[in-house]
């Protein structure tokens, strides 16, 4: 590369997906073009590596329970919890997100085909991304969130189903609506300064100084936050909901206990459970062992893996390896709450 020609790459994310891509695309073609010629052609590549004709739906991915409701999650939830696994960076031949030009190919052949495919799968694309839990309109209003991201509303699932603030009386709605409906827009991309949902150890900080000043703080505004985020008609318990709902975001010890404040309205503490965070954060890859990472429960595997020791496999997981991403792609989970589903994932492997 000369610095006269301007290249696409301009950080080293991208250059590491590049090289990624580069390396998976080919091995991947090489892979299905293997079983198409041989059916069922085995050990040709190392058994685990890059299996990705076995990408299956795997019955076991649930959304955070923060996340409210069965049917509830809005498009950018799902996106987040699910999608973005693959989506986030094009892993394994997904189209990217905001890549115009793979979008582009999509957005043509229409909001019909991209849903059916989304919902029922499509080659290396798992039916509902893996997740069986999501309902059609969840799916679709993931789809509408990633083709809103090239630019492209296709609005209808997502005004019919989101969990709009019309969709129930004002009085009942939950932290997650009313944080879809006023909090998001600062709290999703921590603008300005705001404690991004989801990040523990940002809000843990703040829970620190007492639930009760963080409410407050919340109604009377603060800083560069508004009252009741700028909706006044929220009432103060949908406020609070609202606070809950993006402090617990993203599962574990709810932050409350784990700050040690006064309890409010905190649920019982929970011990990090590894299988909740597996089946959130871990499976898409680990459930059909994507990409070379060695699959659940299958003990050859594990097992040379399991011999480095546990602090080997736990530095793994937080600090990333090879495709893996660091905390398996979701920065919001605590040391704790990774070690917690290496535990179940090892344990599932003995
Ligand atoms: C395990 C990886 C993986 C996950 C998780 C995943 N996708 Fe995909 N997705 C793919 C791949 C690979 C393709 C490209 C399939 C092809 O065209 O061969 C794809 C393609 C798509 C397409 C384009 C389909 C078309 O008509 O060409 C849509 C829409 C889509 N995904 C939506 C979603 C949604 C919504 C979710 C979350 C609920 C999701 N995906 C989760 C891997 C994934
Ligand atoms: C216009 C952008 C914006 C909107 C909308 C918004 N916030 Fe904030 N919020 C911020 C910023 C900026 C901060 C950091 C301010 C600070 O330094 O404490 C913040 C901080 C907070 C805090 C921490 C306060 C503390 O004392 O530590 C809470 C709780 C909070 N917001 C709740 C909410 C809720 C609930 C909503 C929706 C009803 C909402 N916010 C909507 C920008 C916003
Ligand atoms: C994007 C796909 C992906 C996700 C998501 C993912 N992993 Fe992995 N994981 C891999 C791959 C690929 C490897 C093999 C890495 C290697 O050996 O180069 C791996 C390896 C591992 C290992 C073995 C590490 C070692 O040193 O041998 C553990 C333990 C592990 N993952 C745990 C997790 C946990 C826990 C999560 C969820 C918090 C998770 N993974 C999420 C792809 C993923």
């Amino acid at each position: 590369m000369t610095e006269e020609h301007s290249s696409p790459i301009k950080t080293p994310t991208q250059l590491v997906i590049v090289v990624l891509l580069a390396f998976a695309v080919p091995i991947a073609l090489a892979v299905m073009l293997s079983q198409l010629v041989t059916s069922g052609a085995k050990g040709m590549h190392d058994n685990d590596n890059l299996v990705l004709a076995r990408i299956q739906p795997v019955g076991t991915v649930v959304l955070a329970e923060a996340s409210g409701p069965k049917g509830m999650a809005t498009g950018e939830q799902v996106y987040s919890q699910v999608c973005k696994t693959c989506h986030e960076t094009g892993l394994a031949g997904s189209p990217k997100v905001g890549d115009k030009a793979a979008w582009g190919k999509i957005v043509a052949q229409g909001e019909k085909l991209a849903f059916e495919h989304a919902i029922g799968g499509i080659r290396a694309m798992p039916a509902r991304g893996g997740n069986p839990d999501l309902t059609d309109d969840e799916v679709k209003r993931a789809v509408a969130f990633m083709v809103g991201k090239v630019g492209t509303t296709w609005a209808a699932p997502v005004v019919a189903a989101a969990p709009a603030a019309t969709a129930a009386p004002a009085a009942e709605r939950t932290g997650q609506q009313v944080v879809a409906a006023a909090c998001g827009k600062c709290h999703e991309t921590g603008a300005g300064g705001a404690p991004k949902i989801g990040d523990r150890a940002a809000w843990i900080q703040r829970a620190k100084l007492g639930l009760n000043a963080v409410y407050q703080s919340a109604l009377k505004g603060h800083a560069g936050m508004p009252a009741r985020g700028g909706m006044a008609e929220l009432s103060d318990p949908e406020v609070k909901r609202a606070v809950e709902f993006m402090m617990n975001s993203g599962a574990g010890t709810p932050v409350a206990a784990a700050a040690a404040a006064p309890v409010a309205a905190a649920p019982a503490p929970a011990a990090a459970d590894g299988k909740k965070i597996y089946d959130a954060s871990c499976v898409a890859c680990h459930g059909a062992g994507v990409a070379g990472a060695p699959k659940f429960g299958d003990k050859a595997a594990w097992a040379p893996r399991i011999k480095t020791g546990m602090d080997a496999l736990y530095t793994a997981v937080l600090k990333g390896k090879g495709v893996m991403p660091a905390k398996g792609g979701n920065p919001s989970l605590s040391d704790a709450d990774v070690k917690a589903a290496v535990d179940y994932m090892v344990a599932a492997a003995k």
